[in-house]
């Protein structure tokens, strides 16, 4: 449980190869109380690549990224801003659903991972942005973000403004600079279902969304 370089098979053609190594991931201790490793979705020609935390409860049990009520609103706010979801890769920062049962052991709560899971399960996100050389990034919410740009990010200090990726000083040798790839900020889903001016933090993702798209067109 050493991180998840060493199951990150060193020629992998295709996400399809990185999907079939991840699901015998055991690179922190996340994957022994999940169900499965959740991976990304998506064409491997996609021009955006949308990045959340980690699967929630319903993503566990279906082994789909973004399959629950946030993955509902996402799909909604992405289309909303022009794009269609299934032309965007999804991906999360980690791969395995962490959560602590309740007393009665009946509901499943989740839990923010930690910088030491996070750490653990970049070589992932690694390898499926150096597959898929994205033009366009999107980091939903500030566990994406920081995991993209460092632990200083913050959604509410970057957001709305297109960014160059990667930052060369930044993590270079897990992603090299090809030049050229935009980044945008933008709150989680989840963030708008908890909050109570919910229509103003939904708008403002829509916002957000549509400068990433806009920034797609040639
Ligand atoms: N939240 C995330 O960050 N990712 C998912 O896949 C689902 C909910
Ligand atoms: Fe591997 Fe990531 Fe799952 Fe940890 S969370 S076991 S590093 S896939």
């Amino acid at each position: 449980e050493q991180g998840a370089q060493r199951y990150v098979p060193d020629q992998a053609a295709t996400i399809g190869e990185l999907r079939e190594a991840a699901n015998g991931c055991r690179g922190c201790h996340l994957y022994r109380a999940a169900t499965q490793t959740v991976f990304g979705a998506g064409p491997a020609h996609a021009a955006v690549v949308l990045i959340g935390e980690q699967p929630g409860d319903v993503e566990d049990r279906r082994g789909a990224p973004f399959a629950g009520p946030a993955g509902k609103l996402l799909d909604r706010a992405v289309e909303q801003a022009g794009l269609d979801r299934a032309d965007a890769y999804v991906t999360n920062v980690v791969k395995h659903f962490k959560f602590k049962s309740t007393d009665t052991g009946k509901r499943r709560i989740h839990q923010n991972p930690n910088r030491a899971e996070m750490t653990a399960c970049m070589p992932w996100l690694a390898a499926e942005l150096c597959l898929l050389r994205p033009r366009v990034l999107v980091a939903l919410g500030g566990t994406a973000l920081k995991a993209l740009l460092g632990p200083s990010a913050t959604v509410s200090g970057s957001r709305g403004v297109l960014m160059p990726w990667p930052d060369a000083a930044y993590q270079p040798e897990l992603f090299p600079d090809d030049g050229g790839a935009r980044l945008l900020a933008t709150i989680h889903p989840s963030a708008v279902l908890r909050a109570v001016d919910r229509d103003a933090l939904y708008e403002g993702l829509v916002a957000d969304l549509r400068l990433a798209v806009a920034a797609l067109r040639p």
